[in-house]
């Protein structure tokens, strides 16, 4: 007989079980413990947790990044509960908080080599949308930029414009990422970058031919002292010329790591690598995203019910 699985909001209380079942997520440990009693008090998101006779065995988190738009992040589930349907069923309740929050796109990112993560997201209807790579450089040697300079507020117009026509934009399905969150990249946004001097922009015969987003976000977080790239787009010329402006700034300032952030896209990845970049490892980082649509979401709680009490 099938155990049933009941979803419900966390609460403090279920920290120690929790905890214990993410201690091993990966080699290092897990980042749960970490960000858990901020999440419980979020407003605009949620953790939930499963249980199965009354023992709490996965979790999830979602959260409302911005009107429309929410994310899904740290799916666990205790590896003695695995394949029961425990992170299908939190997913599940996870888009009917969304859907009650008017929204209407989630996103999650996951490893490329996430075999489990990426079939069970597959069958819950989520779609790859863009691929994208994380890259380290802690040499911030001088080196002198000849065509880039900081974006003023005043540049909005034009870098809207160099956007819109981008193919790197499409490709990133529109988004930039700050830690390991990736959102829609629109004009707001943009205002903001450009508002806190965090966008650095490359021009060629007077026509912008790069843009970079940057945020120290990484620094706070892990504190330490780095920052790093939200979004890149450009030819290599643009970006190899950005990254020197980045590392000298850098320099100046102490920043001692950068992170590089970007799109799986040739011309930009192999600026990094000329610029001494080195990646973590071989895998990519997948954005999936699934729109939601509340007809598929009661439809997708009668099969739920059903496995539960089968
Ligand atoms: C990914 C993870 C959350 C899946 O949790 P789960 O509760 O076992 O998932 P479900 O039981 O809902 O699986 C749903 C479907 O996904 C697929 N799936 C899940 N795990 C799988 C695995 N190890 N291998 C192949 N397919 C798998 C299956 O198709 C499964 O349906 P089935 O069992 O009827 O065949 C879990 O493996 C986990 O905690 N992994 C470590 C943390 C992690 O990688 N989190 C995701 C980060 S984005």
């Amino acid at each position: 007989m099938k155990q049933k699985i009941i979803v419900r909001k966390a609460r403090s209380s279920d920290n120690d079980a929790v905890f214990k079942f993410c201690e091993k997520t990966w080699d290092w440990g897990d980042y749960v413990p970490r960000v858990w009693n901020r999440w419980l008090e979020e407003k605009d998101g949620r953790i939930f947790v499963a249980t199965i006779n009354n023992v709490p065995v996965g979790i999830s988190h979602v959260k409302v990044l911005k009107p429309g738009e929410a994310w899904l992040e740290a799916a666990r589930t205790d590896p003695n509960y695995r394949r029961k349907g425990v992170a299908t069923a939190i997913t599940k309740e996870c888009f009917k908080f969304a859907l009650q929050k008017d929204v209407k796109l989630v996103r999650l990112a996951t490893n490329s080599d996430n075999t489990a993560a990426l079939r069970a997201l597959r069958k819950l209807g989520f779609k790859l949308v863009s691929e994208f790579v994380k890259m380290t450089c802690k040499k911030m040697e001088a080196d002198k930029s000849e065509k880039t300079k900081w974006a003023k507020v005043r540049d909005e117009k034009e870098i809207w414009e160099f956007l819109r026509k981008s193919k790197c934009y499409a490709k990133t399905a529109g988004s930039f990422t700050i830690l390991y969150v990736w959102a829609s990249l629109q004009k707001e946004d943009l205002k903001k970058f450009l508002a806190e001097r965090k966008a650095i922009i490359c021009k060629d015969q007077n026509a912008v031919s790069g843009l970079m987003l940057i945020d120290d976000g990484v620094s706070r977080e892990w504190s330490e002292n780095s920052v790093q790239t939200c979004y890149v787009d450009g030819t290599q010329e643009a970006v190899l010329d950005m990254i020197r402006f980045l590392k000298e700034r850098c320099r100046e300032s102490g920043i001692k790591r950068i992170y590089g952030f970007t799109c799986d896209h040739k011309p930009i990845t192999s600026a990094f690598d000329i610029m001494g970049f080195e990646r973590d490892t071989l895998t990519c980082i997948h954005l999936l995203e699934k729109r939601l649509s509340a007809d598929e979401i009661k439809c997708s709680w009668v099969i739920s019910s059903e496995k539960q009490l089968s």
